[in-house]
């Protein structure tokens, strides 16, 4: 029997994905564990597809996508095309969205983005290329879209389609309430979606109230469609998109009825799929130790128990009595998850000196420890940890602090041009303040910030950290800011890692020669800084790791300001008074560019220290209802094995 393209595809994505039992999902979907090795995989699909129409004189039609999803698929196109000869000359593309209104030459429009990720780099003939165009009038509109949906058809539709998902649930910019049978339109961006987006526009002001967009119709008349979802916060829309019922509130559902898709996820987006968070209600488990605490934790809270207080019964209504065969009775089994959680507790970061250290998180030898704190921007290390960073100080270890980025693009124009004029009135002498101030003055919503301006914006961001570590106790010979050059671009957009960046990480580890590294293992926006900084660190590890040092060094993560760890997952949990809380915001507050309403501040509004305050607050909570010591505040780290 001879296989189609859509068999295949199927084929090649189980085989590498792992082929697992499902139940409650209604869309094919493969899960790996990282998008890196999932966008190459993508990307050959794609070139295959090309190269077998190219071998039969067919054109290809895709149907393309822009945002942070696909970015790596682009990036191994264009790697095929230049190493191995993929061509683009029988390829047709449509993109599936822009802004409305939009200039093409504006650094933030699809267009913009589209040429700078894939067709600047291929032989793609630009008359094959369709971008719906963000300036058409609106007297046009309307036809427009109409010309949109024919062309389409006239080159005999979409083969392949590539979507990313917003947290609304679009596909394209379909929001929530389109039609099944929608053509390209114009539509109003949801609140949500603008504030995803705030991002790369410095503020939500900046963004769009409208789109341009195929329409869900469109899409469902791809002959093959692929969608991509990377990190924890598409997990949410991507467990009601696969599990929900076909709802015109997520139009990403209308996919179910579509025959050949598949979802392309890594395990963060796949975090919430019933397989993956409670794989017990689906199939029989090998139990690990991490998930017979997972499972007990869950259970707990399901049932709003205490561990110490589940039963039998609970275990067996739940779909466990499988792990209760293999542990015997359900008072065994608290008792165990019990004081695995217990021993995660310690107000001794750094170890314990002269303790017992057999049941707990840190080695109680070598009491003064040599501490490196990376923090991808200046001010992570105390929303994240400012607590066991005060701890560390304080029970007497060598704390270094290195702040891997200068964090310049998040200080506003306004808070920088209020510093150049206070330095200008200082040292009426200097006219490089003069210089700034005129910059900053002219500057409009397309400019990149002059290398002036961002050394301000740097020096500034130094200086309130160094005002945080000083309140801390920390000399600032032990403070380190290591301007890691893939951030210094002025812009959202990033370069990549580069052989300099990972010098300046190894030399700083082969200078202090740490018993322990904090580092955020932050991985809700795997194209963020605090994944690229990460990366870097697990870089220096691999090179370093055969040292002699490295074997006495243990890495912990804790992370961002935006997600904590799961409870289970948390290796070391440390406690925090009601006055080291204070303490801690203290510290906290002295990032006043920060503070009141930030450039990049996500869909919370609430400030860094409220919102860490919380979160800190609610992991002790949840450790209370466990049915642990009751305290004010937790801070949560995972230890990372090299
Ligand atoms: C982009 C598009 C959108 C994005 C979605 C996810 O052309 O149509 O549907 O795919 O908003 O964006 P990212 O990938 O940035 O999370």
């Amino acid at each position: 029997m001879k296989l189609d393209i859509a068999d295949y595809n199927s084929i090649v994505y189980r085989e590498a994905g792992k082929f697992e039992e499902t139940r409650f999902e209604k869309i094919h979907n493969v899960i790996f564990k990282t998008s890196n090795e999932a966008s190459i995989l993508v990307a050959h699909e794609i070139a295959d597809l090309i190269r077998g129409k190219a071998a039969k004189n067919q054109t290809c039609v895709l149907g393309l996508a822009t945002g942070s999803s696909p970015i790596k698929v682009y990036e191994e196109l264009v790697r095929m095309h230049k190493e191995e000869g993929l061509s683009f000359v029988n390829v047709i593309t449509f993109n599936l969205d822009e802004y409305y209104p939009m200039d093409k030459s504006n650094i933030q429009s699809y267009h913009y983005f589209m040429h700078q990720h894939l067709f600047d780099h291929v032989d793609i003939l630009p008359e094959n290329v369709h971008i719906p165009d963000g300036k058409v009038s609106p007297d046009e509109l309307y036809q427009y879209c109409i010309d949109y949906e024919l062309k389409i058809k006239a080159v005999g539709g979409i083969d392949f389609q590539l979507l990313g998902i917003g947290r609304t649930g679009h596909i394209g910019f379909n929001e929530p309430g389109s039609h099944y049978n929608s053509a390209t339109r114009s539509i109003t961006l949801d609140h949500l979606t603008r504030s995803d987006a705030a991002h790369s526009f410095l503020g939500i002001d900046n963004v769009p109230r409208k789109a341009i967009t195929m329409g869900v119709g469109t899409v469902r008349n791809a002959r093959r469609i692929v969608l991509l979802a990377w990190g924890v916060s598409k997990a949410e829309i991507i467990k009601k998109t696969v599990e929900g019922e076909i709802a015109a509130h997520v139009p990403a559902t209308y996919l179910q009825e579509h025959d050949n898709t598949t979802f392309v996820l890594d395990e963060g987006a796949s975090e919430e799929l019933t397989r993956v968070k409670t794989p017990w209600l689906v199939t029989s488990c090998v139990w690990t130790e991490e998930l017979k605490l997972k499972a007990v934790v869950w259970l707990s809270e399901l049932t709003g128990k205490p561990i110490l207080k589940l039963t039998d019964k609970d275990y067996n209504d739940n779909g466990m009595s499988g792990l209760l065969t293999e542990e015997g009775t359900a008072y065994d089994l608290n008792i165990k998850m019990f004081n695995k959680l217990q021993h995660t507790i310690t107000g001794w970061p750094g170890g314990k000196p002269n303790a017992d250290d057999s049941n707990r998180p840190e080695r109680a030898d070598i009491p003064k420890k040599r501490v490196i704190i990376f923090s991808p921007h200046p001010d992570d290390d105390v929303i994240s940890m400012g607590g066991t960073f005060d701890r560390l100080v304080e029970q007497g270890h060598e704390v270094h602090i290195a702040y891997q980025t200068s964090g310049n693009i998040a200080v506003s124009d306004e808070e920088a041009l209020k510093f150049a004029e206070i330095s200008k009135a200082l040292n009426s002498h200097s006219n490089g303040a003069d210089v700034i101030i005129e910059f900053l003055k002219k500057k409009t919503q397309n400019d990149v910030d002059s290398l002036e301006a961002r050394k301000l914006k740097a020096m500034i961001r130094r200086s309130e950290s160094l005002a945080a570590t000083r309140y801390l106790g920390l000399p600032d010979d032990q403070v380190h800011f290591l301007d890691l050059p893939f951030y210094e671009t002025g812009t959202i957009k990033k370069n990549n890692l580069s052989q300099d960046d990972l010098e300046i990480m190894c030399n700083l580890i082969e200078n202090i020669k740490p018993h322990q590294i904090y580092a955020a293992g932050d991985l809700a926006d795997p194209h963020g800084t605090h994944k690229v900084c990460l990366d870097v660190l697990f870089e220096a590890l691999d090179v370093l790791k055969q040292r002699d040092y490295m074997k006495d060094c243990w890495v912990w993560l804790y992370r961002g300001a935006w997600h904590e760890w799961e409870t289970y997952q948390i290796e070391m949990a440390v406690p925090l008074s009601p006055d080291q809380v204070l303490r801690k915001r203290h510290a906290i507050f002295y990032h006043q560019t920060q503070k009141d309403g930030v450039m990049f501040q996500g869909d919370d509004s609430r400030e860094f220290w409220v919102r860490v305050e919380d979160r800190n607050r609610l992991t002790a909570k949840k450790y209370n209802d466990l049915g642990l010591a009751e305290y004010a505040a937790i801070e949560a780290f995972k230890r990372y094995h090299f």
